[in-house]
């Protein structure tokens, strides 16, 4: 690549370029033949933009609320696993970022860094917590107690990993962590998915997984959670209003329409192909969010109007990460918000009270492609 990077792709140009293969190869996959991976990214291309003119574009607002706290964007930043691999600071730079940015950051149970030492390395960040439920309930349990001692706003159960994905390349590669990191969380060699572990012949984290997540989960254990916690759930991985529903009833404060980056089950829609029916399940009465494929400042757009009330990116933000730390999370984020900036101006859009379902259509030719 020359020059700078300006755009997602670049970034992850150099990322694919500079790191190991197997660290980018788990990064990148999708699960199976990769279908649902591609489909996330040309979901957006399918819908066209339709502005409006001569509305006075020279203020524009980005922020929004999410569970109640402002952020200045409507893009976060997911939960992904494991970002000491893209830079020695990892999730410590990732929440740096978001906070210099002013957004939020959503923390993986399986980072490489623990959930005090992201909170204290930007003290009053927007910061939630990503969870999986263990077989072990006491350890479950202790991870929540931590993120809200640490001040994490809320939890975002991911409900859509009973096994991991199967996804080729982490098989091919055997992939585990490197000798030097651990998901930080936990104390003990096996929960910590050391690389003194010996996870055979697959992927070490599906190992990994059907050893110690809890298969078992169902629809009672959202109320299991929610004695533990005055923390809001967010449900992350529903793709289906049925399944929206249900977490409503159940009493989640939000849903994140999710499908896990693709690296669960192929053939699942683009999470984008379903949000609408998502958003028409739930009348309102709780916050819907998507994640999937978001590369531009026009996809976060297309979102919004289709009834998200914010994105949350993945791969990007570890693109960034791995170009550069902190200062790259930054410049991924920044060029994000300056694309979808754009994007409302040259839509009519002041603030994104104003972006609305009429603002975009399917297209049907590139849709029968
Ligand atoms: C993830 N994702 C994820 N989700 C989760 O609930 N807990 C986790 O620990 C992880 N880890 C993880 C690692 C990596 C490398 C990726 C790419 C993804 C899924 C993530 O939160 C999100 O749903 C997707 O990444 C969104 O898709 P994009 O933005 O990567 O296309
Ligand atoms: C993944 C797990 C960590 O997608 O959620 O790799």
């Amino acid at each position: 690549m020359s020059g700078k990077p300006i755009t997602v792709d670049d970034f992850e140009e150099h990322a694919k370029y500079f790191l190991k293969k197997s660290v980018y190869d788990y990064y990148r996959s999708g699960a199976e033949d990769q279908q649902t991976l591609a489909d996330n990214v040309a979901a957006f291309s399918r819908y066209r933009l339709y502005p409006r003119v001569l509305r006075d574009v020279s203020i524009t607002d980005l922020s929004t609320t999410i569970l109640g706290q402002r952020v200045s964007m409507p893009i976060c930043v997911g939960a992904t696993a494991m970002q000491r691999m893209a830079h020695p600071d990892g999730e410590t730079a990732t929440v740096r970022a978001c906070k210099a940015l002013g957004t939020g950051m959503m923390l993986s149970s399986w980072a490489t860094s623990t959930i005090e030492e992201v909170a204290e390395a930007a003290p009053d960040s927007i910061r939630w917590m990503q969870l999986y439920i263990y077989k072990d309930r006491n350890l479950t349990k202790s991870l929540v107690k931590r993120a809200e001692r640490q001040g994490y706003k809320g939890i975002f159960l991911t409900v859509d990993t009973p096994y991991l994905g199967r996804r080729l390349d982490d098989v091919r590669n055997r992939f585990q962590l490197p000798p030097h990191l651990r998901m930080k969380n936990f104390d003990s060699e096996d929960l910590a998915f050391s690389s003194k572990q010996g996870y055979g012949d697959d992927s070490g984290l599906a190992v990994y997984v059907s050893q110690a997540i809890d298969a078992s989960i169902k629809w009672d254990d959202i109320e299991w959670l929610k004695g533990l916690t005055s923390l809001p759930i967010v449900a992350k991985g529903i793709l289906r209003a049925e399944d929206a529903k249900e977490a409503v009833r159940h009493g989640v404060s939000g849903i994140l329409v999710s499908n896990h980056g693709a690296r669960q089950l192929d053939g699942v829609p683009a999470t984008l192909d379903v949000l609408e029916e998502v958003v028409t399940a739930v009348e309102g009465k709780v916050e819907v969010y998507l994640d999937g494929g978001v590369r531009k400042g026009t996809d976060v757009l297309k979102a919004l109007a289709l009834g998200a009330r914010a994105v949350f990116i993945g791969r990007p933000a570890i693109w960034g990460l791995a170009y550069q730390g902190e200062d790259g999370v930054k410049e991924v984020l920044d060029i994000l918000r300056e694309e979808f900036r754009l994007a409302m101006a040259l839509t009519g859009c002041c603030s994104v009270n104003d972006i609305d379902r009429s603002l975009v259509r399917q297209n049907h030719i590139c849709s029968k492609m």
